[in-house]
């Protein structure tokens, strides 16, 4: 007899409903090792664009496509158990109209197995928002700094700062109006992500904008400490795994010049009688 093991995992709903309670804990993930790593932990697990610059060493999002966004679902799919996945809608793939952004959220919903999607952009989004989750696709709105728009802001820059705060605040209005269970906000002040909070219904997640928010959002990689050249303000490092790393992959290339790699612990004998194991000596 076998005893099944069935884990339920968030829904969006129950993330909107954590409004103003316990933050809500989302890292990204773009594997299903490390998707394995972080469920346990996060309410909410997001295979996030910026897989193309983490991942695959582009300079931008811009040039992530609908099919990578799919292949790097399906593998987080895979490692999940209970956290809520929400897969991001790649740069082209929603912006032309509601019906372009449900076709492609569809794709992204029937072949990764996500129950939500993130995407970019506030008022100028509303419609499409609305559109989504009026037939069956709930969505996480972000807004603030949106990177996909990095050639219009001209950098990754604070948004929403002195009289731009108007801005950003009838953008967050606009998401919630039209429908989104949750909102990302990137880079902007923490007045402004405070007084955001307070107002809208749904849950704020930030990155870069402060401990106000209802949930915070980070790149895996970078609070791990990936990258040993890349250190913004809002990320706290919580491991240095680019260092260890490349202390690790030294070591190696000494041992193996040095012929301290294998050693008798890692030979096979030849022994008939052995058993035919990965540890059989
Ligand atoms: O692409 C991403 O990883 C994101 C988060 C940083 C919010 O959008």
């Amino acid at each position: 007899m076998s005893a099944t093991h069935h884990v339920r995992a968030v829904t969006p709903p129950e993330v909107e409903a954590r409004k103003g309670g316990i933050p809500l804990v989302c890292l990204t993930a773009y594997t299903t090792p490390v998707a394995r790593l972080v469920d346990p932990h996060c309410d909410i697990v997001l295979v996030g664009d910026s897989v193309g610059m983490v991942l695959h060493g582009l300079p931008s999002t811009l040039a992530v496509t609908l099919d990578m966004m799919i292949l790097h679902g399906k593998a987080v799919r895979r490692g999940l158990e209970r956290a809520l996945m929400i897969v991001d809608m790649p740069f082209g793939s929603y912006e032309e109209s509601p019906q372009q952004a449900f076709r492609n959220a569809a794709r992204l919903m029937a072949e990764t197995g996500c129950a939500a999607v993130k995407l970019e952009g506030g008022e100028s989004m509303a419609a499409t928002i609305q559109f989504l989750t009026a037939r069956g696709i709930p969505v996480m709105a972000h807004i603030g700094l949106t990177p996909q728009a990095v050639n219009t802001f001209g950098g990754y820059k604070v948004q929403g700062r002195g009289d731009d705060s108007e801005r950003i605040a009838r953008d967050a209005n606009a998401v919630a109006d039209a429908g989104a269970f949750s909102v990302v906000f990137e880079k902007v002040p923490e007045q402004l992500a405070r007084r955001i909070t307070d107002d809208i219904a749904i849950p704020t997640i930030g990155i870069g904008a402060s401990a106000a928010c209802d949930g915070q959002v980070l790149v895996v990689d970078d609070m791990l400490g990936m990258f040993t050249d890349f250190r913004p303000k809002f990320v706290k490092r919580y491991a240095e795994l680019g260092q260890d790393a490349s202390a690790a992959i030294a070591g190696y290339a000494r041992d193996v010049r040095e012929r301290r790699f294998p050693a008798a612990e890692h030979v096979f004998g030849d022994n008939p009688k052995a058993v035919d194991s990965e540890d059989a000596a």
